[in-house]
């Protein structure tokens, strides 16, 4: 069966480190729009100018850029057997307009309580070149900020800054997390507890997705 995965939760709970294992292990892209927006801004693209300082406040590109930008992103050959989207949708909006381009098979909710998030974003570091993601504390690179696959410095991202995650938090609690209700309605939401190691979470979505 195709496996079209929408990853869902509050910024950290680890929505990005589980879409890039779960995207090795089944063979499926990962989509992030989150990451496609920093490239747009990295690269100074209209998309780019238009992102980055809403991105800096820790607010949300508006709906309608979004959903162009996904649906075009699935209309690719490499999403036929399925494909991973983490950041998207965030809105009821953004969600109803994905009911109109694809059927969605599981919503995998990772849940992780608040006042580990702020550590977790506080302390991420991501690699500017090849998107290797780690943690100070949980899951630091060898060799002090330097990434382990590409030798690249490590960064912080922009909106890590403790004022940015609770703004980034507040805007998940107004915006998204109805979206929770939404897709527990349809049958398809599967809450997976994100407090723990990340090979453990993993094996509790794959049983959820069925290996
Ligand atoms: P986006 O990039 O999507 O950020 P986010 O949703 O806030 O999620 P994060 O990437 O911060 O966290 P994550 O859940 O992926 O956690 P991670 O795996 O990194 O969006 C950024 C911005 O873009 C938005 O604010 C908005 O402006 C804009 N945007 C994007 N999509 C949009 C949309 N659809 N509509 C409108 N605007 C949009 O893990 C976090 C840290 O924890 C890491 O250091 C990791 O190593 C560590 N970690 C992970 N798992 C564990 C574990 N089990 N135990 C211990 N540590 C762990």
């Amino acid at each position: 069966m195709k496996k079209s995965i929408v990853m869902l939760g509050a910024p950290g709970v680890g929505k990005g480190t589980q879409a890039k294992l779960l995207a090795e292990k089944f063979n499926i892209p990962h989509i992030s729009t989150g990451d496609m927006l920093r490239t747009a801004v990295k690269e100074g693209t209209e998309l780019g100018l238009k992102a980055k300082e809403i991105m800096e406040r820790g607010e949300l590109v508006p709906d309608h850029i979004m959903n162009g930008i996904v649906k075009e992103r699935l209309s690719k050959d490499d999403c036929k057997n399925g494909y991973i989207l983490d950041g998207y949708p965030r809105t009821i909006a953004q969600a109803e307009f994905l009911d109109t381009v694809d059927k969605i098979n599981y919503v995998i909710y990772i849940d992780v309580p608040e006042e580990l998030i702020i550590k977790r974003l506080v302390l991420r570091r991501t690699c500017p070149n090849c998107g290797a993601m780690y943690h100070l504390e949980y899951n630091p690179p060898k060799n002090d900020n330097i990434c382990d696959k590409c030798g690249t410095p490590l960064i912080q991202r922009d909106d890590d800054k403790e004022d940015v995650v609770k703004r980034r938090l507040a805007v998940y609690n107004e915006k998204t997390a109805s979206l929770l209700d939404y897709y527990r309605n349809r049958g398809i939401l599967k809450k997976i507890d994100g407090n723990r190691p990340i090979n453990e979470v993993l094996q509790s979505i794959v049983q959820v997705i069925g290996g």
